[in-house]
């Protein structure tokens, strides 16, 4: 990684987090900046709930502050709180980045679900006509049902933890693209094309996996969402079955391109919502 010079000339980007240590984006996004010849960098910002609100209201006065990521806990937070915010974002409830404009205004969106569909298009895998099993119905996995939606994938079921939000995530999503089948279901993987985890299982040592592993087949596409560790034990037992493995990481750095072009940093252009 190249080290940013940072100047009054540089575009100023904040992730805003809470706790902050864990924050990895702000250096994956000032490298791909820098990849990219772009003059911006990104530093992580330590905000508490309570004070989001006047932080916002500061960033609003900070001329040379393109954008900034929102992530645990704010990202449904925020949603009330900027001046205009994407029907996708909408749809999934929360954003997890916010462009600002010229004037000051805030307008938020939610690029965590075309982030994942741009990682599995980077690995090969287009999703459009495939059968998916999705398990977990969290703030990711409302996104990623969504974008799955959005690109043509067959039929889709939701497994969750609390099977009401599967259901309630299954409705949402049928409602909004008829033409993909959704349900809410059990996480056997048997019959279909692509896997999805979307749930934080994995992260810690000793978590439960989160889907019998043992109805893998290898024709099985296998993608996480979880970013560490970079193998989860879902990857490696899928990987030991023989299917293709999509990780974590794919998902972020699939959101870089739409990150840039929220906060106007692709020629100048802003990214309406
Ligand atoms: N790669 C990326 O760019 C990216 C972006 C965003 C998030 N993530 C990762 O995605 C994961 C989920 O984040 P999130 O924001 O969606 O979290 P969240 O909103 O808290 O949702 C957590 C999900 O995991 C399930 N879950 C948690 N503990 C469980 C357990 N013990 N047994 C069964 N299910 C369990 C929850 O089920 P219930 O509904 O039953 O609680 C829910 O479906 C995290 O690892 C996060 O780091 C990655």
């Amino acid at each position: 990684m190249r080290t940013a010079t940072v100047t009054g000339q540089t575009r100023i980007l904040f992730i805003l987090a809470d706790p902050v240590e864990h924050v990895r984006g702000s250096a994956l996004l000032t490298d791909f900046f820098q990849r990219q010849g772009v003059d911006a960098v990104v530093a992580p910002l330590h905000v508490r709930p309570p004070e989001l609100e006047t932080v916002l209201q500061g960033l609003r006065r900070l001329h040379n502050v393109a954008g900034f990521g929102v992530t645990i806990p704010h990202k449904i937070a925020v949603v009330p709180l900027l001046d205009a915010v994407t029907e996708r974002a909408r749809a999934v409830g929360a954003v997890n980045f916010v462009g600002r404009g010229a004037d000051g205004r805030l307008h938020g969106d939610n690029i965590d679900g075309i982030g994942f569909i741009a990682g599995l298009r980077q690995g090969g895998v287009d999703p459009a006509g495939l059968s998916v099993l999705q398990v977990g119905a969290g703030g990711a996995g409302r996104a990623i049902a969504f974008a799955l939606a959005a690109a043509g994938v067959r039929h889709l079921r939701i497994a969750n933890r609390s099977v009401e939000k599967a259901a309630e995530l299954a409705a949402a999503v049928q409602a909004a693209y008829p033409a993909c089948t959704c349900e809410a279901g059990p996480a056997n993987p048997a019959g279909f094309g692509l896997v999805v985890n979307t749930t934080s299982l994995g992260m810690q040592p000793g978590d439960a996996l989160p889907l019998p592993t043992e109805a893998l087949t290898p024709d099985c596409i296998v993608a996480e969402v979880i970013m560490t560790p970079s193998v989860t034990p879902l990857m490696a037992a899928a990987q030991a079955r023989g299917c293709r493995v999509i990780a974590g990481r794919a998902m972020l750095e699939g959101q870089m391109d739409a990150a840039a072009r929220i906060a106007g940093l692709w020629g100048g252009a802003e990214a309406q919502p």
